[in-house]
């Protein structure tokens, strides 16, 4: 079998500040494939953009371990670390107006971050682009006179540029209406279908994570639960050329929930079953009956 993309083991960030030190990330552990399209879903203030910022090495983590793309980002030094952003990754916002230029044309935005080649290449490669996000006929429009999700589409093309290995979304979705959000999940699948590119999603938008295959939820820093597309739903899924016209099912429906276990055997069991249980303190009974393994109030 092919090497994870990101594998990511242990993973610990802590943020120092004058007075205080924040536990971000508190032993993550995500395996990601090459070729997935995957969703990392959780609370606000529970470790996703923290999580996406080490992989994308805006930020160093503070212990574990963690690979992407055959490399060590433990290991790399400053300057690698800067190479390693400009090849490997692409970076979509919740917030891209920051970085975009609305008095110019789609397609001058896209032209204006590529630092090589000469402005005939820029422009054949930027339409390129556009017409890979399903832009081509904006291209000569201002950004300011797109739509939201049109101007989301913009940065998604400006984060291709460099063809990179692996795209990182954080809230791509988070200031759009649904049906939006829908076309812009619709230019996720497609590039993952046709450039065959890795796409990590992170969102507290349980509608959008319903439409990938798999949903990585995480808890305070720590996996806690991952979510698989039934084969059911995957069949019709992989036929859809658009999201739009789909059922408002929940994800529950949609996939398999499953607890997630460290390397040292180590489960997060959700309050809510303790609750239901009637567990209080910190002690369960733990019992192996007819193949299964039992939770039980002490
Ligand atoms: N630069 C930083 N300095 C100090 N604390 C931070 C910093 N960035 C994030 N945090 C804290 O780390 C935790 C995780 O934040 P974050 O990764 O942004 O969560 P999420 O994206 O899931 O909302 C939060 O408690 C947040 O306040
Ligand atoms: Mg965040």
């Amino acid at each position: 079998m092919a090497e994870p993309i990101i594998q990511c083991d242990n993973l610990v960030k802590i943020y120092k500040t004058k007075d205080i030190e924040v536990l971000a990330l508190q032993g993550l552990e995500i395996t990601i494939e090459e070729g997935e399209l995957m969703a990392i879903i959780g609370n606000s203030g529970s470790g996703k953009s923290t999580f996406l910022n080490m992989i994308g090495g805006l930020d160093r983590p503070s212990a574990g371990r963690l690979i992407v793309d055959g490399k060590d980002l433990f290991k790399l030094t400053d300057r690698q670390l800067v190479e390693y952003k400009r090849d490997t990754v692409g970076f979509v916002w919740q917030n891209n107006a920051r970085n975009l230029l609305p008095w110019l044309t789609a397609w001058q935005n896209v032209q204006t971050p590529m630092l090589f080649g000469s402005s005939a290449h820029k422009k054949r490669r930027a339409f390129e682009l556009l017409e890979m996000v399903g832009l081509e006929k904006r291209a000569n429009s201002r950004l300011g006179q797109l739509s939201g999700g049109e101007q989301q589409r913009v940065a998604i093309a400006i984060a291709l540029a460099n063809n990179p290995r692996l795209l990182l979304a954080d809230e791509p979705t988070g200031s759009v209406d649904s049906t939006t959000s829908d076309y812009i999940l619709d230019v996720f699948r497609k590039l993952n279908r046709e450039l065959g590119l890795t796409i990590v999603i992170v969102t507290h938008d349980r509608q959008l994570s319903r439409k990938v295959n798999r949903v990585v939820s995480i808890r305070d820093g720590k996996t806690s639960s991952e979510r698989i597309m039934k084969q059911s739903y995957l069949e019709q899924y992989n036929h859809m050329d658009s999201l739009a016209n789909t059922g408002d099912g929940t994800i529950e429906e949609s996939h398999d929930e499953f607890a997630v276990l460290d390397r040292a055997g180590r489960l997060q069991v959700p309050r809510e079953m303790l609750d239901k249980i009637g567990v209080e303190g910190n002690k369960v009974r733990l019992e192996v009956e007819n193949g299964h393994i039992t939770l039980g109030k002490p």
